[in-house]
């Protein structure tokens, strides 16, 4: 494995060798006791060109925790504002040889296009709504780390399913290892084909959530609409915000994750989000740095 692009280029035994090296990270970072050498030496390469708190944050300290240095190429004061070209840039940025290339994109495949270019691995931290791979195995390792498997979940995901890369990546790696899944959105946020054809539809909370184990929610991917496809935030959150009331009622045993931005009371409401018991959500944010780690470890170690 060379590069990171996406979930749809991984096999089942290749997410599992992602799964168990961050399981170790995460078991080492707990103890404060890993190879703090592992990268020592190596340059990686920071190019996001959509903003990012989660994914860029985590990656610098996955990179720093193993020893490596890293750039964070900024687009806002780079020479793409005196008008040089995207491909002109990565040519440019790829001569000064990094070690690795981390990559956000607003386009579909750029991370691709990089690979192609590029002389070193790239990790994709999210292309336009097609994939974010490595949101889908920290959200993975957080669901194997609570029910002590993958294999048989059922996970319900809430939201923009047509628009959210979070949501391409996990449909096909949850059902890669055996979850059941299903979505629920308004039509016009439902995509018409989903990358499984076992993958259930629900266009209500009330049809959708009853028998989750796991039920996720997703923002409103605005920047990625040609259009406003809902009529307002309130009444998005009236018929597809996750309150408290909602999961006690339909989904009395279920976790809830979300794997941010977080925009309260629209997706989620405060109650379930905050709730102590049931939300998992800042332990995603933690499990990102294992994960990141692993995969650091896995496409940058020698
Ligand atoms: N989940 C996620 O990708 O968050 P950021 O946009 O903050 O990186």
């Amino acid at each position: 494995m060379k590069h990171l692009l996406g979930i749809d280029e991984l096999d089942k035994a290749q997410i599992m060798a992602f799964l168990d090296k961050a399981q170790s990270y995460s078991e080492a970072l707990s103890k404060g006791d890993w190879d703090k050498e592992r990268l020592r030496g190596k340059i990686i390469l920071h190019l996001f060109f959509e903003h990012s708190t989660r994914t860029l944050t985590s990656f610098e300290m996955a990179a720093k925790r193993l020893g490596a240095d890293v750039i964070n190429w900024n687009p806002e004061t780079s020479s793409l504002t005196k008008g040089e070209n995207f491909i002109d840039t990565i040519d440019t940025l790829k001569s000064m040889i990094p070690d690795a290339i981390v990559m956000r994109h607003a386009d579909y495949g750029a991370p691709k296009t990089v690979a192609a270019r590029s002389g070193c691995p790239v990790i994709n931290g999210g292309d336009s709504w097609r994939e974010h791979p490595t949101q889908a195995l920290l959200d993975a390792l957080t669901m194997k780390q609570h029910f002590g498997k993958i294999e048989g979940l059922n996970v319900t995901i809430i939201g923009d399913i047509a628009h959210s890369r979070v949501a391409s990546s996990n449909l096909q790696l949850l059902s890669k290892l055996g979850a059941n899944v299903r979505v629920i959105a308004p039509a016009v946020l439902m995509p018409q084909k989903l990358p499984f054809e076992n993958i259930e539809k629900f266009e209500s909370l009330a049809d959708g959530l009853p028998g989750s184990d796991v039920v996720m929610t997703l923002r409103l991917q605005k920047e990625r609409m040609d259009r406003a496809l809902i009529e307002s935030d309130a009444a998005y959150f009236n018929e597809f915000g996750l309150t408290l009331e909602m999961m006690d009622k339909f989904a009395p045993k279920a976790v809830v994750m979300d794997p941010g931005p977080l925009v309260r009371n629209v997706q989620i409401a405060d109650d379930i989000a905050e709730d102590p018991t049931r939300s998992l959500i800042l332990k995603q944010v933690a499990n990102g740095i294992p994960t990141r780690m692993a995969v650091l470890d896995i496409l940058v170690g020698d």
